[in-house]
């Protein structure tokens, strides 16, 4: 199997993660999630939206996140926006990347932004140019890549079309999204066989949520064709308020496990990571997904369980 020797790991689980928690995080928190992943080695990671809060409510202190986090050198931070306002907003409170999204399904994309796709695509015009011209690089999202909660079935050439519409508009990678985790390997084979043979890996990163356990057998083969950059979110957080069905992403700590398994580098340090990620879970008020913190947390257990009883 032919595989790189590293991988990017795009931390999303402060933005993605934290949005479709029905409990609202204190500010104090999210901030101690972020500096806690960044002192575990990620070095790329959305830290939060800056979208209407009648839409998303759980990231209205998108500014105070931002201002409130260490920035240390090597670290990217970015953000999602969806429009001239919510760029204008994230650059005054110090953000130096940020993200825009749309879906390659028109009523994912009217429920999601309330906009058709062409609209949506417009709106950017009125993002991506100003973001550059401030010196802020522009990352994209493509959802609902593998299936539409309300249209069923994508045509694969969507994501082949709107990557070059992205790429063309000056967006430095685009992010194809599986929102609702129903992708399969061969799947993620034929539609990246389609956008690699018109864009380079480099400009493409895999989004997969993890809703039928299949988000690392696709990371694996994409991984085969050429991606080096994975999103996903600590301990499995995540989901779209908008596409009913969505559950966490793909745990970085599972996909992070797996990838020092087979000796490509990540950065992250794994133990740290795993903490951040029972931080995450006392604040969001339960157990989290990941498949790789159960197992930590388990073995934790068992080992007070047998000191505890070596002393009595
Ligand atoms: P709208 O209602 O059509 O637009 O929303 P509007 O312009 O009429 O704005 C509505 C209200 O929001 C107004 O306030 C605006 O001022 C305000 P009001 O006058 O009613 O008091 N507003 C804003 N406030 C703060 N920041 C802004 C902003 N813009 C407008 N930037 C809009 C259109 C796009 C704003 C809305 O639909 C929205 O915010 N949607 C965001 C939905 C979202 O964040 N979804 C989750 C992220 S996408 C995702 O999770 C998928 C991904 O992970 C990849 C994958 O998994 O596939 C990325
Ligand atoms: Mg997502």
């Amino acid at each position: 199997m032919k595989l790189p020797q590293h991988v990017t790991i795009y931390e999303v689980g402060p933005r993605d993660g934290l949005q479709n928690e029905a409990r609202q995080v204190p500010t104090a928190d999210k901030i101690r999630f972020i500096d806690a992943l960044v002192a575990s080695g990620i070095r790329d990671i959305e830290i939060t939206s800056f979208v209407s809060p009648k839409w998303i409510p759980q990231l209205a202190d998108g500014a105070e996140v931002s201002r409130g986090v260490a920035r240390p050198a090597g670290v990217r931070m970015s953000a999602l926006v969806p429009n001239r306002r919510g760029l204008e907003t994230a650059l005054a409170a110090g953000m130096k990347e940020v993200a825009v999204f749309l879906s390659a399904s028109e009523t994912h994309n009217k429920k999601n932004v309330n906009k058709t796709i062409a609209d949506t695509l417009r709106a950017f015009d009125e993002v991506i140019p100003h973001a550059r011209a401030a010196g802020v690089p522009v990352r994209a999202y493509v959802s609902t890549v593998y299936g539409c909660p309300y249209e069923g079935d994508v045509d694969p050439e969507r994501a082949v079309q709107l990557t070059g519409q992205l790429r063309d508009m000056g967006v430095y990678q685009i992010s194809l999204g599986d929102t609702i985790g129903v992708a399969n390997p061969q799947q993620v084979e034929g539609v990246l066989a389609r956008v690699l043979a018109v864009h380079p890996p480099e400009a493409i990163a895999v989004h997969f949520h993890d809703t039928q356990g299949t988000a690392l057998a696709n990371c694996l083969v994409a991984l085969t064709m050429g991606i080096t950059t994975i999103d996903s979110a600590a301990g499995g957080l995540g989901g779209c308020p908008y596409a009913p069905g969505a559950s966490g992403n793909l745990a970085t700590e599972d996909v992070v496990a797996m990838l020092h398994a087979m000796n490509i580098h990540t950065g992250i340090d794994l133990d740290k990571l795993t903490e951040a990620s029972r931080t995450a879970a006392t604040f969001v008020g339960h157990e989290l997904p990941s498949k790789y913190l159960k197992a930590h947390l388990g073995k934790q257990a068992r080992a007070r369980r047998r000191a505890e009883l070596s002393t009595t």
